[in-house]
């Protein structure tokens, strides 16, 4: 995720750039940039870091043109560099572009336009836009209108734009597909951005593009056309919210907001799948050692029970703070797989290293890139999560997960230990998981109207078997984090084992009961602490009715392969950890004691 802002008025255009990418800095902080018509020619600053860098590079200089184009990068493409930050450019520098989204063709666009001899500067899948708008500018008797229109017609993915071109003075042009745009009105001067927040404190007057459409903004007037050309009325639309609101896309809160993200992170994670290319190497790994902290240990958790069910490779799953003091058994045919969202915690940091020294291969699943652990891995995945402001984290989990599962079952499809149709099976389920989740997402008030029932409790314990188990321990945490309520988690069979002591009526017990085959034995254990006066909750699979005798209330999940369901029945654990601590009085995004990087021991 990216930010982008164009301002074209008659005013100094560099303040007022700077100003909108601030307000967008949550939305990706790993480089800035921007791009102003200066007279006769287009300056472009830009450089890795946040956008004070960039401020800091351009203090001493006078910029003085009265339109241009910015940019705030979550790098996606291409490590955070100067030379990978945007605005990109045409190679003569007449044609600039900043860009929010992924151009997935953007492999086959480069190496034609290679062909063509175009060299390439950057890494970034936003380069191939600039050329490509240059190819059709000098095709289409340079009129960068058209221009615009047929590189739209070649451009798969997703794409908000900027184009700034230096033969016309009087224009900015903007697209959008898949990604957000949005267009303010002014008097005399016209603005746009990925989101309100860079445009409120000029105008209130917007347009919110649509996907395959085009604005056009002059200094007096906006023009809007389909991407086919075709001009387009509408009124504009008045914003009432205020300012810290809309940074938060209209949530209260930012870990709501990423919540609600899940189903478009989830589908954009899963398309990497043909991207997923592991080393020859894998094919002799003897063991998988997974190592993680917080929650992203919990996604190794899941992740050591798709692996052996999937490739029967043993796995180990460690919290990275045991793994490195424990003197552990390490070999060069381990294949060790870190997580970590951040890819910046110390202690998964300091595992990494000392696998390393024992020769074991390294492969880093994380949200950041350019981060210090994709770095120092020797292959590198990256969830499309998009950035997680919240410290409880949420949809970098579930794209954890899927980044486990498409791995697992990519380490099957090269070993052979599954067949062509199961593999595709269980990918067309995978497929399915994103619509499944904002169903969950979309049904959020019957979770909220439990948590306010039950948000006093004082002890809340959440048991489940085989993959819920591990989808217990996410749920204590989370409710831990946030509502600082005391949780803990068990695997149902334990209970009787010492757990079961602790339950009285001023416990709740949560199960997680996704995995058909054990439903009746969860429902026993659900008897067992109900029977002791505890309050009880079923997020289930099952939508044959079986739990409803045996606790207050379920809360059904669409059906998915027990294997899959973590990325779902997590969701609702989510939301009552949320609600919970809202009714509590506390503010979710900022837990106390808690940092959202943890990068000391
Ligand atoms: C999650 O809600 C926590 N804030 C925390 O447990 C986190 O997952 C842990 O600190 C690991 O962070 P990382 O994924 O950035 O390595």
């Amino acid at each position: 995720m990216c930010g982008i802002v164009g301002y074209i008025g008659n005013t100094n255009a560099t303040p007022i750039l700077i100003n909108a990418l601030k307000k967008l800095e949550y939305r990706g902080y790993d480089s800035a940039g921007i791009a102003v018509l200066d007279k006769e020619d287009i300056v472009v600053r830009k450089c890795k870091g946040m956008i004070k860098s960039l401020e800091a590079k351009i203090a001493d200089e006078v910029i003085s043109g009265t339109m241009g184009i910015g940019h705030t990068r979550w790098a996606t493409h291409g490590e955070p560099s100067d030379v990978n930050s945007h605005p990109q450019t045409n190679v003569s520098g007449t044609i600039a572009v900043v860009h929010n989204g992924i151009i997935e063709n953007y492999a086959e666009i480069k190496s034609w336009l290679q062909n063509q001899g175009v060299v390439f500067r950057s890494e970034t899948d936003t380069e191939v836009i600039a050329h490509l708008l240059n190819y059709h500018y000098e095709k289409t008797q340079k009129d960068i209108f058209k221009a615009v229109l047929k590189t739209l017609n070649h451009l798969e993915g997703s794409y908000a734009l900027g184009v700034l071109c230096k033969d016309f003075p009087d224009r900015i042009i903007v697209a959008r597909k898949d990604s957000p745009l949005v267009v303010g009105l002014g008097n005399g001067e016209n603005f746009m951005g990925s989101d309100v927040p860079a445009l409120l404190e000029h105008t209130r007057e917007v347009h919110f593009l649509n996907d395959h459409e085009v604005a056009v903004l002059y200094r007096d007037r906006i023009d809007l056309f389909t991407d086919k050309g075709e001009k387009l009325i509408r009124k504009p639309f008045h914003v009432d919210w205020d300012i810290a609101a809309a940074e938060k896309n209209g949530y209260e809160h930012f870990m709501m907001k990423e919540i609600h993200e899940q189903p478009k992170a989830l589908l954009d994670t899963f398309k990497l799948w043909n991207e997923i290319d592991l080393k020859d190497s894998w094919k002799d790994v003897q063991r998988i050692v997974i190592t993680a902290c917080g929650t992203a240990y919990h996604a190794g958790v899941v992740g050591k029970y798709a692996f052996e069910q999937f490739t029967r490779i043993p796995v180990e799953v460690d919290v990275a703070s045991e793994y490195r003091y424990r003197n552990p058994v390490c070999s060069k045919n381990d294949a060790f797989i870190v997580i970590s969202q951040s890819g910046e915690t110390a202690d998964t940091l300091a595992a990494v290293r000392l696998a390393k020294s024992h020769g074991s291969r390294i492969l880093a699943i994380t949200n950041c890139v350019g981060s210090t652990l994709s770095r120092e891995a020797d292959e590198v995945i990256y969830t499309r999560a998009g950035p997680e402001i919240a410290v409880a984290s949420t949809k970098a989990f579930t794209t954890q997960l899927m980044c486990m599962y498409m791995l697992a079952l990519k380490t099957a499809e090269i070993r052979g230990t599954m067949s062509k149709t199961e593999l595709e099976k269980n990918l067309t389920e995978l497929a399915t998981i994103s619509e499944k989740a904002q169903e969950i997402v979309d049904n959020k008030e019957t979770i909220q109207k439990f948590a306010a029932r039950q948000f006093n409790k004082n002890k809340v314990f959440f048991m489940g078997r085989l993959y819920d188990y591990a989808v217990s321990l996410e749920s204590a945490l989370k409710l831990k984090e946030i509502a600082y309520t005391h949780s803990e988690s068990f695997a149902a069979g334990e209970l009787k084992h010492g757990p079961i002591a602790l339950v009285d009526n001023s416990t709740l017990v949560v199960a997680i009961a996704t995995q058909k085959k054990l439903y009746e034995k969860l429902a026993s254990n659900i008897k067992e602490v109900a029977t002791r006066g505890a309050s009880t909750l079923a997020i289930t699979t099952d939508h044959s009715g079986l739990f409803d005798n045996t606790v207050d209330e379920t809360f059904v999940i669409p059906e998915t392969f027990d294997a899959f369901s973590p990325m779902l029945s997590v969701i609702p654990a989510q939301l009552f950890a949320y609600y919970c601590s809202i009714q509590r009085g506390n503010n979710p995004d900022k837990p106390r004691n808690l940092a959202k990087s943890v990068t000391v021991e």
